[in-house]
């Protein structure tokens, strides 16, 4: 059963805690790869082919009016085969209560009649959001488990969460 680890992620400038600090690596990516380290498969990153500003409030206006105008962006690169995967971890920041365009444009783009996506989401507070509804809407004939919830400002510590999850959707 072939895995692919889809997540969209962000360095640079972003809300953590109240603070706005730099992130030298987005915390999505963070949870990818250590999601990577458990159950293996193909990492894959879903990148805009125009990157969002570093600035976090830049970033926030620019995804906030490409999420209301309903953008679906140019992906910068599109993975081989993605027929052969049967798993698709999803991982994305919660953008204004749900997914950013680019993980939309994604979705939309493949459908994955069939098969299993497992949603995982960094944010600041408001868990995974309308994201699994909109997932659900995107593809209507994947088979959708029960999302993962990370506080983005502890994701250096995920490890057991990240664990559970997998052997709780396991099957
Ligand atoms: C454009 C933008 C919008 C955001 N909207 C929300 C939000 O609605 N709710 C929330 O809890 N966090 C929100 N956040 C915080 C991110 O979800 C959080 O910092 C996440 O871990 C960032 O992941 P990344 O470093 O992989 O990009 C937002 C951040 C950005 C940059």
């Amino acid at each position: 059963m072939a895995t692919l680890i889809a997540y969209f992620s962000r360095g640079g400038y972003n809300y953590v805690n109240g603070d706005i600090i730099e992130l030298k690596e987005g915390n999505t990516k963070v949870a990818a790869k250590k999601l990577h380290d458990i159950v293996g498969g193909d990492l894959f990153e879903i990148a805009q082919e125009n990157d969002y500003s570093d600035d976090y409030r830049e970033c926030v206006a620019q995804a906030k009016k490409d999420y209301l105008e309903g953008v679906r962006p140019k992906l910068k690169a599109y993975p081989e085969n993605i027929e052969k995967y049967d798993r698709i971890y999803l991982g994305y920041p919660n953008y204004c209560g749900t997914m950013p365009v680019a993980v939309f444009a994604f979705l939309e783009k493949y459908g994955f009649d069939g098969k299993t996506i497992l949603p995982f989401c960094t944010n600041e507070g408001s868990k995974m959001g309308k994201s699994e509804r909109d997932i659900k809407n995107a593809c209507p004939h994947a088979v959708l488990k029960e999302g993962l919830s990370l506080h983005g400002a502890d994701v250096q510590n995920c490890d057991s969460q990240l664990k559970e999850w997998v052997e709780k959707t396991r099957n």
